[in-house]
C-alpha cells in the first residue's frame, strides 16, 4: 500500500464515522511542501454539498481520523486537511520497499486486458521521425501497463495494403535494385516508391498501369500477390532491425491486410443494421442526432452552420477505406482479445478519424474503453518541421545511428577507463536512451524541439543524466570492503535531504498509476528527475561511506532503494542502465 493510499483509507474511515455512512476520500500529494506532504479537500467537497461550515467540518474530520505514528495533521486556508509524514513513518515505509520487489507499485490494471495499438508504419513508405513518437511513447506505456497488473497486447497495426502498392509492383517490375534491397529493404522500397510516384506524376500512362496493378493485386493476382508478400516480409525484416536496436517489442503484427475478408461483411452488417446508409454510390456513416453538434464527430461546422460529415467505409468504386480496416479491427480486439481498453498512439492529425470510428463502433455495440493518445511534432533546432540536409524528412535509422555516434564520441572523451567494447555498448544504451527521454520527458501534446547536444547532456534533464546518476550510486557499493544487505537494514532519518530523499522514493508508486490515468510518461521521466537531483542532494549534504553505523547502513539503504528506483523507473521507460560509464 502507498502512503497515499494509506492516508486516504484512513481519512475514508475518518469520513465515515463522522458522516455515519462510508464515503471515499480525496487525498493527493500536496503541491507545496510548506503545508505538509499530502492534502485533501474532503471537508470542503462535503461542506458544500451539506451547506455546513467547511472548517467546522474539518476539525470534526481530523479529530476522527487516526493517524499515529504515520503523520501529523493540520487545517489550512478554508478546510484544507494538511498531512506530514513523520520521518519515522517514511523510514520504515523505505524499509518495506526494499523488500518489495514491485518498490510499492499497485496494481489497478489486475484484471483488465488493454491493447495497445502503436508505432503502425506502412509498408513502403519513409518511416519519418513522427512515428519515433507513437514507437517510444507506446512501448513505454505497454511497459508501464504491464507493471500495474494489466494484460497488455502490444499490436503493430502496419499499413500493409494500400494504394501505394500499385506504384510499388510497377516499380519491383521496372526498377527495382535487389542487392540494394537484400542490403537495406525499407530504402530500397522507399526509393522505388519515390520513383514511380514522381514518374506517375509527369505520365498519366504511368498512373495508369500502376491502377491496373493494383486491380490485379486486390482479385488476388498470384504473381502480384507473391510480390506484395516479399514486399511484406523484407519490410518486417527491416522494422525488427529497427525495433531491436529500440528494444521495443510486439505480440502481435496484425496489419490491415490481415482484416482484408471481413470488410465486405461488414459493410454488409452496418446497412442491415441501419448504422450506416449509401450516399452517392458511396456507403457511409452519419450523425445519428444524438450528440450536440459541438461533440457530434458526423458534423462539420461550414460557413452555413453544420453539416454533415460522414465516414466512407465503402468507396462508390466498391473499394474499403481506413475507417472499414479499423472497425474490423475493433471487432476482432474485443471478440478475440477480450480487450477492455483500446490504446491508440497516433498522431494528433487522426484525431477526427478516431472519434469517429469510436462513435461507429459504440453505435455498432462494441463497447470498449477506447483512446487515442495523441502527440504533436519533432521540430528541427530551426523550430520548422526536422529535415535532413537533402530535405527529405529524417529517417529513423539514420537518427539512431547519429544518436549512437554522438553518444560514442562523448563516451570516448569522458570515460577513457572502459575498453572499446565496454564503450561501444555504453553508447548504445546512452544514445538510445538519450533520444527516448527527450521525447518521453516531454508533454506528448506539444511539438518538442529536437537538439542533440541538450539530449545528450550529462547534466541537464536527460537520460544520460539519470543513467550517470544510477552509475554513480552503485560504485559506492564497489568501493565497500564489506558486504551490504539492504535487505536487513534500519533506517533513521534526520538531515532534511534524507527525509526528502525517503518522500520521493516512496511516491514511485503513486506517480505509476497517475501515468496512465492520461497517458503521460512524462509524469514519470519528470519524477526520475526530480529524484535524482533529490539523490545528489542527499548525497552531497550526507556522507554515506564515512559515516558511522547505525548511520552508514541507513545510508547505504537509502542509496541501494535510490539505484532501484531509478533502473527500474528508466526500465519502464524503455531505458537501460549501463553499469559503468
Ligand atoms: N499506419 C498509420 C499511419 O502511419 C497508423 C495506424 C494507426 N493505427 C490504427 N489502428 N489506425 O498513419
Amino acid at each position: 500500500m502507498t502512503l497515499l493510499q494509506n492516508l486516504e483509507s484512513r481519512l475514508s474511515r475518518a469520513l465515515e464515522n463522522v458522516l455515519g455512512e462510508p464515503c471515499a476520500a480525496n487525498m493527493t500529494p500536496a503541491a507545496d511542501l510548506r503545508f505538509g506532504d499530502y492534502q485533501s479537500n474532503s471537508a470542503m467537497v462535503l461542506a458544500k454539498k451539506q451547506k455546513t461550515n467547511p472548517r467546522a467540518l474539518a476539525e470534526q474530520i481530523m479529530a476522527a481520523v487516526e493517524i499515529d505514528g504515520l503523520a501529523t495533521a493540520k487545517i489550512d486556508g478554508p478546510g484544507f486537511l494538511n498531512f506530514t509524514i513523520l520521518p519515522e513513518a517514511y523510514a520504515a515505509h523505505a524499509e518495506r520497499l526494499l523488500g518489495d520487489p514491485r518498490l510499492g507499485a499497485p496494481e489497478p490494471g489486475k484484471g483488465k486486458t488493454v491493447v495497445v495499438d502503436f508505432s503502425a508504419p506502412n509498408v513502403a513508405k519513409p518511416m519519418h521521425v513522427g512515428h519515433i513518437r507513437s514507437t517510444i511513447i507506446g512501448d513505454s506505456l505497454c511497459r508501464i501497463a504491464r507493471f500495474l497488473g494489466f494484460e497488455v497486447i502490444a499490436d503493430n497495426h502496419i499499413g500493409d495494403w494500400g494504394t501505394q502498392f500499385g506504384m510499388i509492383l510497377h516499380g519491383w517490375k521496372t526498377t527495382l535494385d535487389h542487392t540494394a534491397l537484400e542490403a537495406d529493404p525499407i530504402s530500397e522500397l522507399v526509393r522505388v516508391y519515390r520513383g514511380v510516384n514522381a514518374a506517375a506524376k509527369d505520365d498519366p500512362a504511368v498512373l495508369e498501369t500502376c491502377k491496373a496493378e493494383l486491380v490485379k493485386l486486390q482479385a488476388g493476382d498470384p504473381e502480384n500477390l507473391a510480390i506484395w508478400q516479399q514486399c511484406i516480409d523484407v519490410s518486417k525484416a527491416g522494422l525488427q532491425k529497427i525495433y531491436g536496436i529500440l528494444d521495443v517489442s510486439f505480440d502481435h503484427w496484425l496489419g490491415e491486410s490481415f482484416y482484408n475478408g471481413m470488410l465486405p461483411g461488414l459493410v454488409y452488417e452496418f446497412l442491415e443494421k441501419g448504422l450506416a446508409r449509401e450516399s452517392d454510390g458511396a456507403v457511409c456513416v452519419f450523425s445519428d442526432g444524438a450528440k450536440p453538434a459541438e461533440q457530434d464527430p458526423f458534423l462539420v461546422h461550414k460557413e452555413n452552420g453544420w453539416t454533415d460529415n460522414p465516414a466512407i467505409i465503402r468507396k462508390a468504386d466498391g473499394g474499403f477505406l481506413y475507417a472499414t480496416t479499423d472497425l474490423a479491427t475493433i471487432r476482432y480486439r474485443i471478440e478475440e482479445w477480450n480487450a477492455d481498453e483500446i490504446w491508440y498512439v497516433v498522431g494528433m492529425p487522426q484525431q477526427l478519424h478516431f472519434r469517429q470510428i469510436f462513435e461507429a463502433a459504440a453505435r455498432w455495440g462494441k463497447t470498449c474503453d477506447f483512446r487515442h493518445i495523441a502527440f504533436g511534432s519533432i521540430l528541427g533546432e530551426d523550430r520548422k518541421m526536422m529535415k535532413t540536409r537533402s530535405g527529405d524528412n529524417v529517417g529513423l535509422v539514420e537518427l539512431l545511428d547519429e544518436a549512437r555516434a554522438r553518444a560514442a564520441a562523448i563516451i570516448g572523451e569522458k570515460s577513457a577507463h572502459l575498453s572499446p567494447e565496454e564503450a561501444a555498448e555504453v553508447a548504445d544504451i546512452v544514445g538510445i536512451g538519450a533520444v527516448k527521454f527527450a521525447e518521453l520527458s516531454q508533454n506528448r501534446l506539444t511539438d518538442y524541439v529536437f537538439a542533440w547536444d541538450r539530449m545528450l547532456a550529462l547534466q541537464g534533464d536527460t537520460a544520460p543524466y539519470l543513467q550517470y546518476s544510477h552509475v554513480r550510486i552503485r560504485s559506492i557499493f564497489r568501493k565497500l570492503d564489506a558486504d551490504f544487505s539492504a535487505k536487513d537494514a534500519k533506517l533513521t532519518l534526520s538531515a532534511p535531504e534524507e527525509i526528502h530523499l525517503a518522500r520521493l522514493l516512496a511516491r514511485f508508486g503513486e506517480v505509476l498509476p497517475l501515468v496512465l490515468e492520461d497517458h503521460r510518461p512524462n509524469l514519470l521521466a519528470n519524477y526520475l528527475l526530480e529524484l535524482a537531483r533529490a539523490f545528489h542532494s542527499f548525497f552531497e549534504a550526507c556522507p554515506v561511506l564515512k559515516s558511522v553505523e547505525p548511520m552508514k547502513s541507513s545510508r547505504l539503504a537509502l542509496c541501494e532503494l535510490s539505484s532501484r528506483v531509478l533502473e527500474k523507473g528508466l526500465g519502464l521507460l524503455g531505458i537501460r542502465c549501463p553499469e559503468r560509464m
